[in-house]
């Protein structure tokens, strides 16, 4: 059986592309793997998060992903910062990490330009812990996205020189889990091709958002003038509302839509608002769950420390052999 190993950013709450994206993967792949899940809290300090923010981002992504179907008795979701042994490799990994080959990262180069005064140390090696982060549960596969390979490519380089600097063969080479036709891209209501909540307040709809909500959105979605002849091809916006209605609503619903645009009968109010309802629908039962299990401390409590207990297990193996690799041997 292979071991995953995937962070989330606790970048506040999840949305439909969230969704269709990672996450309904990752609840796939915990029926066949040893999958440890965490959320990258070490990682968000980069950008000096106010302790209240941290916290709460934290607590909002595990509860998002726990109503969303990650099951923490087959998976392992733990809190990054409840594994300390990963800050432990995070150091050996950095005596043998070049400033070079840090500063030439796509990611890092990108920080550097946008946020000019806070270019730190913990930015530059982001990777390495990131390296850290795989390595310390000795992980298989790892299913990232397009702009996450670089940093895979990056955990091998690290796991690889570990290996020919103590002549051993003890981390594996992890490689990018590949999702191929399985990922659905869901498009952004503003008529872009990416849903996001960086893209704008408008633009994504959230899980946590409610049926009022979801309604103001979608009624908002960027539409165009309406087919001037048969069979016209659609514009990016109105093929992101069939996308839309592709991934969420009876296959029924969007035939019929289909039939009314390649007819040129197509109102886009009417549409929009049965796509409305079909979201709502859809995303009833999530909201629900984040609503029992958002007021349930206890339960969030225990999934934590089972979540701990069981990292704990696999990361304070492999620290005991690193160490020992490394040559802090017992007296
Ligand atoms: N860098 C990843 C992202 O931005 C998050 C992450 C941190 C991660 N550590 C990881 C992903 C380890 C996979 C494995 O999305």
């Amino acid at each position: 059986m292979d071991t995953v190993v995937s962070g989330i950013r606790p970048t506040g709450n999840l949305h439909l592309g969230n969704y269709f994206g990672a996450l309904r993967n990752f609840i796939k792949m915990q029926n066949e793997n040893n999958c440890y899940f965490f959320i990258a809290d070490y990682h968000s300090l980069t950008t000096h998060p106010t302790p209240a923010d941290l916290h709460g981002n934290v607590k909002s992504v595990l509860i998002d992903y726990l109503a969303a179907g990650l099951n923490p008795e087959k998976a392992t979701l733990y809190l990054q910062s409840d594994l300390p042994e990963t800050a432990e490799l995070y150091l050996f990994l950095n005596m043998n990490a070049y400033l070079g080959e840090l500063e030439r990262v796509t990611s890092f180069k990108d920080k550097a330009r946008t946020q000019p005064d806070n270019i730190n140390a913990g930015l530059l090696t982001y990777p390495t812990l990131m390296a850290a982060d795989i390595i310390i549960h000795r992980a298989h596969k790892v299913p990232v996205g397009k702009d996450q390979e670089q940093h895979l490519e990056m955990t091998r380089t690290f796991a690889n020189r570990f290996n020919r600097l103590y002549n051993v063969e003890y981390f594996p080479e992890p490689v990018a889990y590949n999702f191929g036709e399985e990922l659905v891209k869901i498009p952004g209501l503003d008529g872009s091709t990416k849903m996001g909540k960086s893209e704008g307040e408008g633009n994504a709809i959230f899980l946590n958002d409610d049926a009022e909500v979801i309604r103001k959105k979608i009624m908002r979605a960027v539409t165009d003038s309406g087919p001037t002849q048969p069979n016209q091809p659609k514009s990016q916006p109105i093929e992101n509302i069939f996308a839309l209605m592709k991934a969420l609503s009876k296959p029924e619903t969007l035939a019929f839509f289909e039939e009314e645009y390649n007819n040129c009968r197509v109102r886009y109010g009417d549409m929009k608002k049965q796509l409305a309802e079909d979201v709502i629908a859809f995303t009833q039962p999530f909201r629900d769950k984040i609503k029992e299990i958002g007021s349930d401390d206890n339960y969030l409590q225990k999934v934590v420390k089972l979540g701990r207990d069981k990292a704990h297990e696999s990361a304070s193996k492999t620290i005991r052999e690193v160490r020992e690799i490394i040559g802090f041997k017992p007296f």
